[in-house]
This record gives structure tokens, C-alpha cells and sequence, in this order.
């Protein structure tokens, strides 16, 4: 972890040193917790807030310099607008917000967990603090000269004042753990792909053996024996040989089916011989958030000890061009049976995830199935980086994820499938062809990969817009976002665990 992040809890009380963060409403109303501490101080900030013309709007901000009266050398107010209509995401972007304000070299910061309404319920303080912690994330670990004048976020000591300390800090523990996982996640999506090519990645997610997670690791010839054509054709013109990492958590029942998770491990897509233009291919460097998500996701399972039997399957290949690469007009043989022609190598993704989830479907008869993919740019087109394009076989699954975006932030915005579009992708020489066209892009790819499902309830989370260069908020200043360890973190604590 690049910088130490230490955060607490204790009961209400008001600090002799460092910052103090405390929240109001849009009326300017403080909670009877924070005004007990402010005590004669509430006059001057409420004449503050008038100079400034702060009107405790959601996210608005003011910055009290060694306000009179108290000890601290900062006062911070974060405005909540109307207490009573904060939702789950708002708590963490709140905390994202107060972290923001927290210089580097503060010392110490407190941050009183308290509304006008009252004060926030220990679920709502982790919150706080999950939103705190995701805010101070940076990947700097290529930067050998720190800038001076640019304080290091995160050396704060954080101490969040709550009403019961107890179960705020129980309520922090497993979100804590699902911190880890958004933070695994960004890492390895930010991380170059000279660093982290198939058997790194397969390495990295082999560590997660120590959280009591089982992991295999299938090589080419491995793979080969199954029959995995498509997923090794993808990888056939890469110096790197590629990968299928499988990873079981058993914290559920003994002897209960499993539910599902499944990645798209491009390390790096160079479109391969169907090559891409250079402007911007760096970014595909990220073309593995799909699998850094599933593994994310199965770090946060495991330091929670969440009670579900979950596997995760991620397929990791590097598209390259050389002449080995595979050529437009080959036809693979899937491990499905099915076979494909390759009319675009840089429609290679779907490859990748046809082989995988057949194998999961498989092998494991899963209770559902996820996959996640930086699958196509023509979702960035449809749905910007605000949604990710959720398609499903199953709407009682679907309706679960959207539930869970809104619940997390993390929104999802459900595609249509159908026999119309599955049919742009019949090839003349095999059983389908790889890419459907100019129209429905995203559509078309979704229904490749529901060819390979079979009867397994199934979704699909097209994350090419939210997963990578995503866009700057209050709780994420990061390039890999870790888009989705939230959203699918949810979706097992809500309906999944015993
Ligand atoms: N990895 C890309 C999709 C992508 C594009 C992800 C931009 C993130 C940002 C994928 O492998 C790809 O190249 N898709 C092609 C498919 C086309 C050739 C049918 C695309 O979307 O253009
Ligand atoms: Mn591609
Ligand atoms: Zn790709």
C-alpha cells in the first residue's frame, strides 16, 4: 500500500490540535453533538459563512483558519444540503470531501460524525471513513521526486467522532476490507503493462492465498488441453505467455453452489494485427479492469469473511502483433465446441471471456455468473463514464445490480439482447464471427459472449467507460477508478450471505 492510511473512531469530543471537520445543512443547521462542541464558536462561523457566503450546499466547503475560541488550527464545515435526503453514496462522498480539505501535514484530523437529524448510524460513519480512504489514494509508486509543495495526502491521523464507537468500528472493519479491494483493484489497472503482464498478474492474485483464498493457475499448454483456442489465439503473437487464474472463496455453506465472477484480463491491446491507431493506445493498458476487479472483489470477500462461496475467473492475455499473431480470417474452435472467425483481432475480449465462461459454466455450475470487461468503446459512446452497460439473461439478477448501483454509486444501465442483434454476428465460415458491424457495438459483443453461457443466469458489465480514465470525483483522483468492487461487494452483503 503506498501510503499509510490510520483511522479511527471515538466517542464525541472536541480535539486540543490539528483540524476539526464538522457538517451542516443547507439552512446552516448544525446537530445537537457539534453544537454542544462548537459551544460559543457557532456565532463566528455562522458569521464566517456569511462573509463567504457559504450556504451549506451537498459538497460546498468552508475553511476556518485558527477559528477564535478553539483549540484546532482549522475548522472545516462541509455542507450537506438536506440531511434528510442523503443517500448510501453521499456518506462516502462526504467523507471524501472532508479528506480532501485535510491538509497532508495536519497532524491530526477529527471529523464529527453528526447531522442536523442526528447523529450518523455506524454504517454511515464507515462510510465516511470508506470515502475518507478511497479519496487518498495515489499511485506515485513511478515517481522518484516528490514535490515538496505538494503534501502528501494521507499521513494524517484520522479520528471519526461517533455517538457508539463499538459498532462504528465493526461497521469500518468490512469496509475497510472492501477499501482494500478498491485499492488492489486501481492499483493494478494503473500500473503499466511492461510491469504487469499475464504471469505478474497471475502472480499478484496468487498472493491472495494468504487471506485463505484458493488460487490455480492454468498455463498455455493448460489451457490447450481444454480446448481453450479462442482465449490462446488472443495471446498467440505476445512475448508474454497468458494466464486463467481461478480463485474460490468458501465462506459460505459447505457443499453450496458457488456464484460466479469473471474477468477480462487484456494486460495490454494493441488491437494486434487489426492494429490500433497510436494516439491514446497507452491507455489500453487498462484493458484488464475487468479482471483486476474480479480479483479486487475477492480481496474484499475474504478480509470480511463474507459468508458466500464465491469464485473468480479471470483470463489474462496480451494482444499483440507479431508473426505469430493471429489473422483476421482464422477460425478458432472454442472449448465450447463452437467456433468462431476472427474478422477483427482487436475484438479480442469477447475471445478471451467465450473460453472462460464456458469453462466457469462448466465447471462449477454456478449460482449465477458476472463478467466484467473493458469490452467495447462503443459503451463509452452510448453511456459517457457515468454508467457502466449492464446485459443480462436474467431480470431478477439485473434488477439486483441496479439496485445495487444506486445503493453504492457504482450505477449500472441494463442494454438490450435479443435475436435480431444475435444474428449480426453469423458468420459465413463458422458458427459466428467476432465482430457484428458498425451498428450496436456494445450489443453485439454482449451477444457473442450469451453464446457461451448456456442455461447459467447471467450478466454482463460493459465497464470501458467507468472502469479506466475515469473521471475525477470527490472520492476517486485516481485513472483505474477500481470501478465495481463496491457495486458487486453489495450485491453478495445483500443478497448472497448467510
Ligand atoms: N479494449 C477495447 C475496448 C475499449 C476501447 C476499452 C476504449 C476502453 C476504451 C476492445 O478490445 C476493442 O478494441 N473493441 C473494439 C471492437 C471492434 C473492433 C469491434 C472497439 O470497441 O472499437
Ligand atoms: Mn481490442
Ligand atoms: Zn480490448
Amino acid at each position: 500500500m503506498p501510503e499509510a492510511f490510520k483511522l479511527g473512531f471515538s466517542a464525541f469530543a472536541l480535539p486540543s490540535r490539528g483540524v476539526l471537520v464538522v457538517f451542516c445543512n443547507d439552512g446552516l443547521h448544525f446537530g445537537s453533538e457539534t453544537r454542544d462542541l462548537l459551544g460559543r464558536s457557532l456565532d463566528m462561523v455562522r458569521k464566517a459563512a456569511a462573509v463567504e457566503r457559504f450556504k451549506g450546499k451537498l459538497g460546498a466547503t468552508l475553511d476556518i483558519i485558527l477559528p477564535s475560541e478553539l483549540q484546532v488550527n482549522r475548522l472545516i464545515v462541509v455542507g450537506c444540503g438536506q440531511a434528510s435526503a442523503l443517500k448510501g453514496p453521499d456518506y462516502l462522498r462526504l467523507g471524501g470531501i472532508a479528506m480532501g480539505k485535510i491538509p497532508g501535514q495536519a497532524g491530526d484530523a477529527t471529523i464529527v460524525a453528526d447531522l442536523p437529524g442526528g447523529a450518523m448510524k455506524a454504517e454511515q460513519a464507515a462510510d465516511l471513513a470508506l470515502g475518507a480512504r478511497l479519496r487518498v489514494y495515489s499511485f506515485d509508486r513511478y515517481k522518484t521526486k516528490p514535490k515538496d509543495d505538494e503534501p502528501k495526502p494521507g499521513s494524517a491521523q484520522i479520528t471519526i467522532g461517533v455517538a457508539e464507537p463499538g459498532p462504528a468500528r465493526k461497521a469500518w472493519a468490512a469496509r475497510a476490507a472492501v477499501g482494500d479491494g478498491v485499492v488492489l483493484a486501481r492499483d493494478l489497472v494503473n500500473e503499466p503493462a511492461n510491469v504487469l503482464y499475464p504471469e505478474e498478474f497471475a502472480r499478484r492474485a496468487a498472493a491472495l492465498r494468504k487471506l485463505g483464498i484458493a488460487v490455480e493457475v492454468l498455463d498455455v499448454t493448460a489451457m490447450k488441453k481444454l480446448g481453450m483456442n479462442a482465449l490462446v489465439g488472443v495471446g498467440q503473437g505476445s512475448a508474454h505467455e497468458s494466464r486463467l487464474v481461478i480463485m474460490r472463496w468458501n465462506g459460505g455453506k459447505r457443499g453450496e453452489k458457488p456464484i460466479a465472477f469473471i474477468g477480462k484480463g487484456v494486460c495490454f491491446d494493441t488491437g494486434g494485427i487489426s492494429i490500433k491507431p497510436a494516439q491514446g493506445m497507452e491507455d489500453m493498458k487498462g484493458d484488464m479492469a475487468g479482471a483486476a476487479c474480479v480479483v479486487g472483489l475477492m480481496q474484499a470477500l475474504a478480509g470480511r469473511k463474507a459468508g458466500v462461496n464465491a469464485i473468480g475467473a479471470i483470463g489474462l492475455v496480451e494482444n499483440m502483433p507479431d508473426g505469430a499473431a493471429q489473422r483476421p480470417g482464422d477460425i478458432v474452435k472454442t472449448m465450447s465446441g463452437q467456433t468462431i472467425e476472427i474478422i477483427n483481432t482487436d475484438a479480442e475480449g469477447r475471445l478471451v471471456l467465450a473460453d472462460v465462461l464456458h469453462y466457469v459454466a462448466d465447471r462449477f455450475t454456478p449460482k449465477f455468473m458476472i463478467d466484467l470487461a473493458t469490452l467495447t468503446g462503443a459503451i463509452i459512446v452510448s453511456l459517457g463514464q457515468e454508467y457502466a452497460g449492464l446485459f443480462a439473461n436474467d431480470d431478477k439478477l439485473a434488477d439486483r445490480l441496479i439496485k445495487c448501483g444506486q445503493r453504492t454509486g457504482e450505477r449500472v444501465w441494463r442494454m438490450p439482447l435479443g435475436a435480431e442483434y444475435d444474428k449480426m454476428i453469423d458468420s459465413k465460415f463458422a458458427d459466428m464471427k467476432n465482430t457484428g458491424g458498425r451498428f450496436g457495438g456494445s450489443i453485439t459483443a454482449a451477444q457473442l459472449l450469451q453464446r457461451f453461457v448456456g442455461k447459467t443466469h447471467w450478466a454482463h458489465l460493459d465497464i470501458a467507460g467507468t472502469a479506466m480514465s475515469a473521471p475525477q470525483t470527490d472520492t476517486n483522483k485516481s485513472w483505474g477508478s477500481g470501478w465495481g468492487v463496491r457495486l458487486l461487494d453489495r450485491l453478495v452483503a445483500d443478497y448472497y450471505e448467510d
